[in-house]
């Protein structure tokens, strides 16, 4: 098996020949061949289907010519199997969200082969159908992440229920992260044997909290995680949401690759990760809804921003729905282009 694709020898922090780039939410919504799939199921139905997932994995592989490919599924997807019932209408709902000890120590840790044996078939599926074209990236919620959709019940602006449990019943707090904690690393395990070639772990709601607060009640719980799961092959993407305030905790808290939100200059980035680790990142999603002339003109920044190793392009956070594909295909020449200008000394 090649070792030798671009994106993983920059998440190695290795000289590439063009700077490789994936997007987040790369299969979704924005491509009219997904709309077209999903017009057929429910979005949970497509999640629990390997060939459907094998199929929207690769659109965005055939369509954009991005150097990876990220398995389709959602981070809430293990969850239900703990024994919360899950509901999209698109965003996701939980009926009964966990607010007591009961509620913890009624959840089990996951088996994932048993469990969702959906997500391993979709791997072995799409590693047989991509024929070696590019890497297939495998994913997890961070247990932060995911506690706050269990906690909040779905979505939230202010997380008050996910906060309040934190301040005034943190060892409920800790015995809930405990066990989220124990299924992601099992469910991460799960998905190298089964043949991911990388990782990323999505905190996206990880920067809601003071330095402090992440110090204590997320750093931990993320590092136990990289702790457990990282091996030599497998690179490790570590991705915070909003992590502007706090990119050097971020940073010890683990990871082959930093996952940067655009909130930050890539150049302050880079800095504050240092240069052991690779970064990714970092354009703000809604400068894709702008012309290919400034996309192309903020692509540069970022690469030359980004410096000479160890960068992999993408977005700070998911694309959105309104995006016009063809702008991102444009997104996907610009870094191709100055990815290789950039280097030529
Ligand atoms: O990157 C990819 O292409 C892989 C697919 C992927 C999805 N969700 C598909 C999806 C990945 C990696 C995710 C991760 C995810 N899911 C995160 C972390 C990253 C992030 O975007 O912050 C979070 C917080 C979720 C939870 C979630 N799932 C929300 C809040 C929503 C509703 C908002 C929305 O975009 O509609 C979803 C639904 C979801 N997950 C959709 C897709 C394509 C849309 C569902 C549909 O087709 O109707």
């Amino acid at each position: 098996m090649t070792t030798d694709y671009r994106f993983l020898k920059a998440c190695r922090n290795e000289p590439v020949d063009v700077t490789p780039v994936w997007l987040m939410r790369q299969a979704g919504r924005y491509l009219s061949e997904y709309r077209s799939v999903r017009s057929k199921v429910s979005f949970l139905e497509l999640c629990k289907s390997p060939e459907l997932c094998t199929e929207v994995s690769i659109q965005p592989i055939d369509i954009l010519g991005v150097d990876a490919a990220i398995m389709f599924s959602d981070i809430l997807v293990p969850i239900e199997p703990m024994g919360m019932k899950l509901d999209f209408n698109p965003a996701p709902v939980f009926e009964k969200p966990i607010r007591s000890q009961a509620d913890v120590d009624a959840l089990r840790v996951i088996d994932p082969e048993a469990d969702v044996p959906y997500v391993m078939e979709t791997i072995k599926m799409l590693r047989r159908e991509l024929e070696g074209r590019v890497p297939l990236i495998g994913f997890s919620g961070a247990p932060f992440t995911l506690i706050s959709y269990m906690v909040e019940g779905g979505g939230s602006k202010s997380f008050m229920k996910l906060k309040g449990m934190m301040f005034n019943q943190p060892e409920v707090y800790r015995n809930l992260m405990e066990k989220v904690t124990e299924t992601v690393i099992r469910y991460l395990k799960a998905q190298t044997a089964a043949g991911a070639q990388a990782l990323q772990i999505f905190d996206t709601w990880g920067g809601i909290l003071s330095p402090g607060d992440y110090l204590n009640f997320v750093l931990p719980y993320t590092m136990r995680v990289i702790q457990a799961v990282k091996t030599p092959e497998v690179p490790i993407i570590n991705f915070v949401g909003n992590s502007q305030g706090i990119m050097p905790l971020v940073a010890q808290a683990g990871g082959d690759v930093i996952g940067v939100d655009w909130r930050i200059d890539m150049a302050e980035a880079r800095r504050q990760v240092g240069k052991e680790k690779a970064v990714q990142g970092n354009l703000d999603p809604i400068a894709l809804l702008a012309n290919p002339a400034e996309i192309d003109k903020r692509v540069k920044e970022i690469i030359v921003a980004a410096g000479d190793t160890g960068h992999i392009f993408n977005l700070g956070h998911g694309i959105v729905p309104e995006t016009p594909p063809d702008h991102v295909k444009a997104l996907v020449d610009s870094v191709h282009k100055h990815g290789v200008s950039h280097r030529v000394k």
